[in-house]
């Protein structure tokens, strides 16, 4: 059965639009069909961060008008099998986005695909409720910061009452933490929260903690999602989310300070 996951946060900026291309490709990886839609109506970072900008002939928007079809608008990734975006429109207005137009494009990417990663807007309205209205599960996208964990709090609310799962009464979308642009000696000094802290506040449980990291910007400007640089923590901690993702049971890594060599501390790390 096809699953359809949304990125969400409330707070732009947290890096949703980062993980739901760690987490799409890491899907992809593990062997499963995997597409990313982004619905950042206007903005349109996907394509970047995946590296695929100058690909983009169709978008969603043109799906749901019946400008062109799925295999239109839909871009294969070249690094890795079975994983497609599904871009969004640069220009056109934000209520392109109507929730029939939706449901029919999820429906049918239902058929072909095994994971949907839904790369939701920032805020809560039109955009942001349209990219949760139909997931199964959340990935609920969370800085260590006041703002962000309120604004994560908010959405929580929305994903209990105004999503299709609620609506109907079905079981409720199965909820995801995932805490990202984590700074340890940050939260040594007392600047950010830490995990147990909002761990405590949001209850719902844990599925990942993504250091801040210097390889996460260099993977977007490289337009290669983090997850392939093997070697980066951020790429280490996104393949861990993808484990308990799929139900493993891993330890947590980069959550403390890592303590600096006599090397690093004469010549800089
Ligand atoms: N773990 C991280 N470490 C460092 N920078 C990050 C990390 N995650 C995201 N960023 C950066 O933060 C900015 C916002 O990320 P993005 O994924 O676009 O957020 P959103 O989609 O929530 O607006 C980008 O410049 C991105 O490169
Ligand atoms: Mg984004």
């Amino acid at each position: 059965m096809a699953k359809i996951i949304v990125v969400t946060s409330g707070k732009g900026g947290v890096g949703k639009t980062t993980s739901s291309a760690a987490i799409g490709t890491g899907l992809a990886l593990k062997g499963h069909s995997t597409v990313i839609v982004d619905f950042d109506i206007g903005l349109r970072n996907l394509d970047l961060v995946m590296g695929c900008e100058r690909r983009v002939v169709y978008d969603f928007v043109n799906v749901i008008n019946g400008e062109a079809n799925l295999n239109q608008a839909l871009i294969k990734d070249k690094r890795v099998n079975n994983l497609y975006i599904l871009p969004a429109s640069q220009t056109r207005d934000k209520d392109a986005l109507t929730r029939d137009g939706v449901g029919k494009v999820l429906e049918e990417l239902k058929e072909n695909f095994d994971y949907i990663i839904c790369d939701s807007p920032a805020g809560i309205e039109t955009g942001a409720l349209m990219a949760l209205y139909y997931a199964d599960e959340a990935i609920v996208t969370t800085n260590p910061e006041v703002s962000s964990v309120r604004d994560s709090d908010r959405i929580l609310g929305i994903l209990h009452s105004k999503s299709n799962r609620a609506e109907r009464n079905m079981d409720p979308i199965k909820e995801h933490l995932l805490l990202t642009r984590y700074h340890p000696e940050r939260v040594a000094k007392g600047e950010m929260l830490s995990v147990d802290d909002v761990k405590e506040i949001l209850a719902i449980p844990l599925l990942g903690v993504i250091p801040e990291s210097q390889s996460v910007l260099n993977a977007s400007n490289s337009g290669c999602p983090v997850i392939l640089d093997e070697e980066s923590d951020a790429g280490m901690a996104y393949s861990d989310a993808i484990e308990r993702l799929l139900g493993e049971t891993i330890d947590f890594r980069f959550l403390t300070a890592e303590k600096k060599g006599i090397f690093k501390r004469i010549f800089g790390g």
